[in-house]
């Protein structure tokens, strides 16, 4: 296994369920840690509970491209490398297409496709400048096999996905790794806005979604898992 010991770690989303059970499993393995959400307030608190000081905190809203500019020089200020990026920031809106509206369609890509590009646009130049370091996303089950109600989601996750392997064909010839966790129902607030009746006893815990993306940074360099899959055992979509 990698040590995960004083490697330079972004986390995008870090104030979400699944984000803020990562901090705290990288913070108690020694990782340098730079932490993001849009919640000002949730992300002091995390920082708080996990002594990160001000100065590796970025709040804002990662769909404005003047904000990654932001997170991007606020990152550089403190850390002169990357080693590990990780987007666990997303959006679920589940409604049929004939609910679905034009913004809520357009607001789901540009938090799950566009800002993702926009990040790795940003960040992935000083990882090829040290020909090495490991990029992890979340696109979720839904990113493999749509279900009823999900066109803008499951859009975006493939759109995602896409975007991943292509990015991954540029790569090639470096040690930089891009990991897809495919994770079924997790119990966190990405479903409080969903008008959807789910059995959220039945899901994967914040904690053991967090779990999984904490094994995938500890995984040797030889090689790269491109992509895992983690579902809940009621509901096995792939
Ligand atoms: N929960 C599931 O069942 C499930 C299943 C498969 C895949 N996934 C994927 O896993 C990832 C994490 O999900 P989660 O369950 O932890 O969801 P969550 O608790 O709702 O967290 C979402 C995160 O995204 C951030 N975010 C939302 N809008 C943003 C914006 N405009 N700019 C910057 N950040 C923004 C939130 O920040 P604030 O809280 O600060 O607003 C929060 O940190 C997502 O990509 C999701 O699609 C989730």
């Amino acid at each position: 296994m990698e040590t995960i010991k004083n490697k330079n770690i972004l986390v995008v989303g870090a104030t979400g369920g699944i984000g803020s059970e990562l901090v705290k499993l990288l913070k108690s393995s020694g990782a340098n840690l730079f932490i993001t959400g849009r919640n000002e307030n949730k992300l002091n608190q995390i920082a708080l509970q996990h002594q990160i000081e001000e100065s590796c905190c970025y709040a804002g809203d990662l769909t404005q491209k003047d904000n990654i500019i932001q997170l991007n020089q606020k990152y550089f200020n403190r850390y002169t490398t990357i080693d590990f990026l990780i987007n666990a920031s997303g959006i679920g809106i589940i409604k049929s297409s004939e609910q679905l509206t034009e913004e809520e369609f357009l607001q789901t890509l540009m938090l799950n496709v566009y800002s993702p590009f926009m990040i790795i646009k940003s960040f992935l130049p000083s990882m090829k400048e040290t020909k090495k370091g490991l990029i992890i996303h979340v696109p979720g089950v839904l990113g493999k096999v749509p279900m009823l109600g999900s066109a803008a989601y499951s859009a975006s996750k493939y759109g995602l996905v896409g975007m991943l392997q292509s990015i991954r064909e540029e790569i090639k010839r470096t040690e930089i790794r891009i990991t897809n966790l495919f994770m079924g129902g997790v119990d966190s607030p990405f479903w409080d806005n969903i008008d959807l009746r789910v059995q959220k006893d039945k899901m994967i815990t914040s904690e053991e979604a967090a779990k999984a993306i904490w094994f995938l940074c500890q995984q040797p360099t030889s090689g790269v898992i491109s992509e895992m899959v983690l579902q809940p055992f009621n509901h096995q979509a792939i």
